[in-house]
């Protein structure tokens, strides 16, 4: 049986917060469990430099989020973990699908096109300022990540799939070009079941809009998290929507289908908000607190957490070299003997 591959990155230039884990770890984790998959999960910390330039910051996100992974029960030895940044037929692959990318293609990217749209808005006098190369090309190296291992389903967020539309791209002008099957075509997965958790403020939970709880804050500080969320001003007593509410979407999100029922008919019969917030507390604790105390290990081990992915990368680069030697064949840059 050839098993399915699902490959997915994660830029390392933040904190993992609760919308992460329910969005895109959990899913992930879940799915290297299922044995007609084959998965590769990596730290996109190439990608992280597109946005961050702030060495110690981007040190700290790759520690933290390959903490998060391992601290959350994900089996290495089921699914290849990985640093993009220690594999380096990577970006010579990029290079490679550069060279058969269309600028005007890249020319459409929503990256590049919000940032030329926000030079516009403010009246700069260059559209590109502030635009890198690295931003600007962001999707070939994206395309590399995906096409090196021949990924079949990249699970992804709504705005990246304009992404894997441009790997498809780049992979088929590149089998077109030097007629082969060099690349599988990959297909983005976007769960249409996974929430987009809201945060404090009641806005999709995001860094961006500094409303995040992250995963693996202490007891106290959630709780404190918990109490900040905005809730309307109906009192104890009064029934309450579960529509649209956030502490009721991420009860839920973290509750079996039963707490779930319970706890709508609680809001109905007019729960206090005080009280669903202690309810949310116990309910995130309760299944955080293990995972919190392997993390905190973790972090203080990095040494450990070196191993693991010197150990997925050796393991990933067993694939990633010989592929290369392909394709440099393919392209005219093979040994001459
Ligand atoms: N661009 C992705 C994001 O910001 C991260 C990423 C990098 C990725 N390379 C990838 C996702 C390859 C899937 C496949 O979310």
């Amino acid at each position: 049986m050839t098993k399915t591959r699902v490959l997915t990155g994660i830029t390392t230039t933040g904190t993992p917060h609760l919308g992460n884990y329910v969005g895109a770890i959990r899913p992930a984790i879940e799915a290297s469990q299922d044995t007609s998959v084959e998965a590769f999960y990596f730290l996109a910390d190439f990608h992280a430099l597109i946005k961050a330039q702030d060495p110690k910051l981007v040190e700290q996100s790759r520690r933290e989020i390959a903490a998060t992974w391992l601290a959350l029960g994900l089996d290495t030895d089921n699914a290849t973990f990985y640093r993009q940044s220690d594999i380096p037929e990577i970006p010579e692959l990029s290079w490679l699908l550069s060279c058969v990318c269309a600028k005007g293609l890249m020319n459409r990217a929503h990256a590049y096109k919000a940032a030329v749209h926000d030079n516009e808005e403010n009246g700069s006098p260059d559209p590109d300022r502030g635009v890198t190369m690295g931003l600007y090309g962001y999707p070939v190296l994206m395309a590399a990540d995906i096409l090196m291992f021949n990924a079949n389903k990249v699970p992804v967020g709504r705005d990246q799939i304009q992404h894997i539309e441009m790997a498809r791209d780049m992979a088929g002008r590149f089998n077109h070009l030097y007629k082969g099957q060099y690349f599988t075509l990959p297909e983005a997965v976007v769960d249409e079941r996974v929430e987009v958790l809201n945060g404090l403020d009641g806005r999709k939970m995001s860094k961006s809009y500094n409303n995040t709880i992250p995963l693996f804050v202490s007891e106290k500080k959630l709780l404190k998290l918990i109490r900040k969320i905005k809730t309307n001003s109906l009192e104890p007593g009064e029934p309450k929507s579960t529509e649209g509410c956030t502490l009721f979407q991420i009860y839920s999100a973290f509750a079996s289908t039963d707490q779930t029922e319970a706890m709508r008919t609680r809001y109905a019969e007019g729960i206090g908000w005080g009280e669903v917030k202690n309810e949310l507390f116990e309910l995130l604790n309760g299944q955080l607190s293990a995972p919190r105390e392997r993390y905190q290990a973790l972090l203080e081990d990095p040494g450990h957490i070196e191993a693991v992915l010197q150990q997925g990368a050796e393991k990933a680069r067993e694939e990633t070299t010989r592929t290369l030697e392909r394709l440099r064949s393919a392209v005219g840059l093979g040994r001459f003997v």
